[in-house]
């Protein structure tokens, strides 16, 4: 090794030190922000060495949920962080629903309802999915769960295990691969880059059914959390074709249509709807973002009846229904006219356009995908990486910027691996622009200073 060489490692191996010795600073930092707000007892008490489950060590941590939980302590040891990392609507729900809460207590509707839930319910369900959809479901073809989150879990129990795979399309929702693990499947991803914003082309799809003849299911989020992207009735219509062919027939669909209501310029494609697929598809939707109802905690699955018989076994055994009130309230939420949805629509679209200019002026950053539904932007900030913090970090990936970001600007946003796209991070625009103008100058300011 020549004598310059040996200079370049030393300097590699230097910088590589300082960078791990940031990193670990930046974790204690904020592991010790935590700990400063546990109780006195907790802190004497030494942790047990439980043996937990095989399932919980197989499982990764909701990323969403981390960053979530860090940024709580750290504002409850009273650190000031400006956070977008929440996938909640800053919007409260309608009025009428709250009433409506009020009323089922007065009325005594608090005790457990049918396991798949009230008839009410269910029935406004099915009108609302023809209204808007013009899809036709009779009330045993509706379960309603306790969030649209479980209603995937319990779908994805019933129909998948050992031996199946479960697919999703890359960047995706965090949740999905870890309930395809919670099931004993397998999960397998279909990566996609920014320049084909995101999408999987028909083309694409086929390879991946042809490369892993296991799959049991997909699940498509539409809109997508977390690139903002819509999925088109035509871009459906494609799929489908795909997934009528005779290799692909045993393959069912699962649509997260949770941001369904959530869709600007692209108008929201129905999988149930495309012809030959509405017995192959089941449809997840809830009442957390377009009422912005997320502590209700109500959700529903739309399938044939003998899955949604399925998957009431299940959840008769799980949590026996969703409670009886909100039932209640998600009755008047489903008779909310259109105009109220409009309004919030309009409002959102007014906070993508801000942080869409604000990100495009960053430097390093692209928007490969301006949302057309959901709260979320997935920008490409991969340019900055390999370039060093003001003290000498080097920022590796989208872990290493958001903790840099947080650490060093208040601002909390989630990394895209979270997702499965290493080369973005996660803004979640639902909150008021006062905040959303400090987080956007915080992320500049950040990017900037990197050399
Ligand atoms: C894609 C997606 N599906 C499901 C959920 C969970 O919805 P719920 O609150 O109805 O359980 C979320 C919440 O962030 C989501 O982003």
């Amino acid at each position: 090794m020549s004598a310059a060489d040996t200079q370049a490692l030393e300097e590699a191996l230097e910088k590589q030190a300082r960078l791990a010795a940031e990193i670990t600073a930046l974790r204690t930092r904020i592991e010790s922000a935590a700990d400063s707000n546990a109780s006195p007892a907790k802190k004497q008490k030494t942790e047990p060495a439980f043996r937990f489950s095989k399932l919980l060590t197989s499982i990764k941590p909701s990323g969403t949920v981390m960053v979530f939980n860090k940024v709580k302590q750290m504002q409850a040891a009273g650190e000031k962080i400006v956070s977008l990392c929440v996938g909640e609507p800053d919007y409260p729900a309608p009025k009428e629903v709250l009433a409506a809460t009020k009323d089922a207590v007065d009325k005594g509707m608090y005790r457990y309802t049918s396991v798949v839930g009230t008839v009410e319910l269910r029935e406004a369900i099915c009108a609302d999915l023809k209204r808007r959809k013009k899809v036709e479901y009779g009330t045993d073809e509706i379960m309603v769960s306790v969030g649209a989150k479980q209603a995937v879990f319990v779908a994805v129990l019933a129909l998948c295990g050992p031996g199946d795979l479960v697919m999703t399309f890359a960047p995706y929702y965090v949740s999905y691969t870890e309930i395809a693990v919670m099931a004993g499947a397998e999960a397998v991803t279909v990566p996609t880059t920014p320049e084909s914003g995101f999408e999987v082309s028909p083309e694409q799809l086929a390879q991946a059914l042809k490369e892993n003849p296991r799959t049991k299911m997909i699940i498509l989020c539409n809109p997508s959390n977390p690139t903002g992207s819509v999925m088109s009735a035509e871009l459906l219509t494609q799929y489908a074709e795909v997934l009528q062919r005779p290799e692909n027939r045993h393959v069912l669909v699962l649509m997260d249509d949770i941001y369904e209501a959530l869709a600007y310029d692209t108008e929201h494609g129905c999988m149930a709807a495309v012809p030959g697929m509405n017995s192959r598809c089941i449809t997840v939707n809830g009442f957390s973002k377009s009422y912005g109802m997320t502590g209700y905690r109500l959700g529903y699955l739309a399938a044939d009846s003998q899955i949604v018989k399925a998957c009431a076994k299940l959840q008769g055994q799980i949590n026996t229904c969703a409670s009886a009130i909100c039932q209640h309230a998600a009755v008047t939420a489903l008779q909310t006219p259109d105009s109220w949805m409009s309004d919030m629509v309009a409002t959102m679209r007014k906070k993508r356009d801000m942080v869409v200019a604000a990100l495009r002026a960053m430097p390093g950053v692209k928007v490969p995908v301006v949302p057309q539904g959901a709260f979320y932007v997935m920008p490409d900030v991969s340019a900055n990486y390999g370039k060093k913090t003001a003290a000498g970090a080097i920022i590796n990936g989208s872990t290493d910027l958001c903790l840099h970001l947080l650490a060093d600007y208040s601002t909390a946003l989630v990394p895209g691996i979270a997702f499965g796209f290493d080369g973005g991070i996660r803004v979640a625009y639902a909150t008021d622009m006062e905040t959303l103008t400090e987080a956007m100058s915080r992320l500049h300011k950040c990017l900037a200073a990197l050399s």
